[in-house]
């Protein structure tokens, strides 16, 4: 009998790949998709560690979850399997099985291909006439396996998103000393070429169009190509534009500025396929917060790739992370980062308050800003950041621009998808169009999305169009 599957996504892109290859992994035991938790045989939760209260949100959602699978065992007599992924499972492990015994199975990022062995266990170990587990008979596998899990994962399912991920690197190796992701999703480690390629081709007959190739370091990709070399993602990026028959558009991130090689920055400027938008965070713009931070590269260096970017692509856009109140930024540090939004320009961001991750050096540190510090700087950085965007977006408006179809928008006879520089669009549009790229003029932008019509096509835009967008930030 068909089961179902519901998996809630906390964090991400990485996360949200993993969810995707998980119901891979576990489609093969008849899970299809469930529409809720209330309904599902199994809920995974995917979480996220990255910031703090993230694992009090986790056992949170873990009480509500027992609720449900009382609620359903009363009314049905069906069971229902927990699991706790991602990296808070992997930082919190067997802490979790204690403090919830609720939960089935707990695993970590680079042991899910396992998954069918560990709802093996879980379900024997659930065999009590009451449905109740055994006593510490919780599933945990959070190890390092050596094997790799992408050895181990079936090929895509058919319906993946027209706009899908692709890992192509996991891990990181910088230690940057705020950060738990080394931590968490272990050494770094690049997939060989010629996997990449069958899964991108996968993920297009399945119905992608649009792949952004993922890593928490992806730019510093070095797989092995098919002739036994090295390949950076410059090259891979090449590849894969001529490769895969059916790719409209790639994208890649999450970059670090010390990886932004020659052949990257000109794979920006060669291929049409590779899309005008770069996530690229900087965290800072003081050389001294950057150094305690360990992020290896001063100020200088992201206005110089910045700027041979722009020389390489005239119309890409950029997006960044930044992060307030680091331990010892003084007013000082933080207006440098003022002064490098300002200078560069962003068409989007993400900006945090500083979070003590235990077990990170930045968490050692006993020069830590005061909260109210942090609130203040946070609304002065996201008041520019804001007014960039907004900025940008209304640049668009009475413009032309290719916009790849997505999914169903918001009313009727709507579709949304994304412009070359990932801004949102709804236009009308029927269904059936959904994966196809089409031209539409911007008529005029709302908080979340832009809304356009549709161009005739004698009237459809030249990539020149768009090309000096970027003017309107700057
Ligand atoms: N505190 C605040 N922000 C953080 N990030 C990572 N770790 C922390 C932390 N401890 C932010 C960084 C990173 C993004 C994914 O999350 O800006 O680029
Ligand atoms: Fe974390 Fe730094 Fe690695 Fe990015 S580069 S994942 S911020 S340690």
């Amino acid at each position: 009998m068909a089961k179902k599957l519901y998996i809630k996504t906390y964090g991400c892109q990485m996360n949200v790949y993993d969810s995707a290859r998980m119901a891979d992994v576990l489609a093969p035991l008849g899970y299809g998709a469930a529409e809720s938790p209330a309904d599902a045989d199994m809920v995974i939760l995917n979480t996220c560690h990255i910031r703090e209260r993230a694992s009090e949100k986790v056992f949170s959602e873990l009480g509500r979850l027992r609720q449900a699978r009382a609620e359903r065992r009363d009314e049905t007599g069906a069971d229902m399997i927990i699991a706790v992924a991602g990296c808070v499972a992997q930082a919190e492990g067997a802490e979790i099985l204690r403090r919830a015994p609720e939960v089935d199975i707990v695993l970590g990022p680079q042991t899910y291909h396992r998954l069918p062995e560990m709802v093996a266990r879980a379900t024997r170990a659930r065999s009590l006439k009451d449905g109740r587990k055994r006593r510490g008979a919780g599933v945990l596998d959070t190890d390092f396996p050596p094997e790799s899990k992408f050895d181990h994962l079936p090929a895509p399912a058919p319906g993946q998103a027209v706009s899908a991920f692709l890992a192509v690197q996991e891990g990181c190796d910088k230690f940057c000393t705020f950060c738990v992701v080394p931590y968490t999703r272990g050494a770094e480690f690049s997939r060989p070429v010629a996997q990449i390629v069958q899964e991108a081709r996968a993920l297009v007959a399945a119905g992608g169009r649009e792949i952004t190739l993922l890593g928490q370091n992806v730019n510093a990709y070095h797989g092995e190509a098919p002739n036994g070399s090295e390949w950076g993602l410059g090259r891979l990026v090449r590849h894969l534009a001529e490769a895969v028959d059916g790719l409209l558009r790639i994208r890649y991130m999450t970059s670090h500025p010390r990886d932004m090689d020659d052949d990257l920055i000109a794979a920006h400027a060669a291929v049409p396929q590779l899309m005008p938008f770069l996530h690229l965070p900087v965290q800072s713009g003081s050389d001294r917060v950057l150094e305690a931070m360990n992020r290896q590269h001063k100020a200088r260096l992201f206005y110089q790739i910045v700027e041979r970017l722009r020389a390489a692509r005239p119309d890409l856009a950029l997006s960044s992370d930044f992060i307030v109140g680091f331990p010892g930024e003084t007013e000082a540090d933080f207006e440098a980062t003022l002064k490098l939004v300002e200078e560069v320009g962003f068409a989007q961001a993400f900006s945090f308050k500083y979070s003590i991750r235990p077990g990170t050096p930045g968490a050692a540190m006993d020069n830590q800003v005061a909260e109210a510090v942090k609130d203040e700087r946070l609304q002065r950085l996201q008041a520019v950041l804001n007014a960039q965007q907004v900025a940008f977006n209304r640049a668009t408006v009475g413009r032309v621009l290719p916009v790849l179809l997505e999914k169903p928008g918001r009313r009727a006879g709507q579709l949304v998808g994304r412009s070359p520089h990932l801004q949102a669009v709804h236009a009308p549009a029927d269904q059936s169009e959904i994966g196809t790229v089409v031209d539409l003029r911007i008529e005029d932008i709302g908080h979340f999305s832009l809304s356009g019509s549709r161009v005739p096509s004698e009237q459809r835009a030249s990539r020149s169009t768009f090309d000096t967008l970027q003017e309107a930030v700057a």
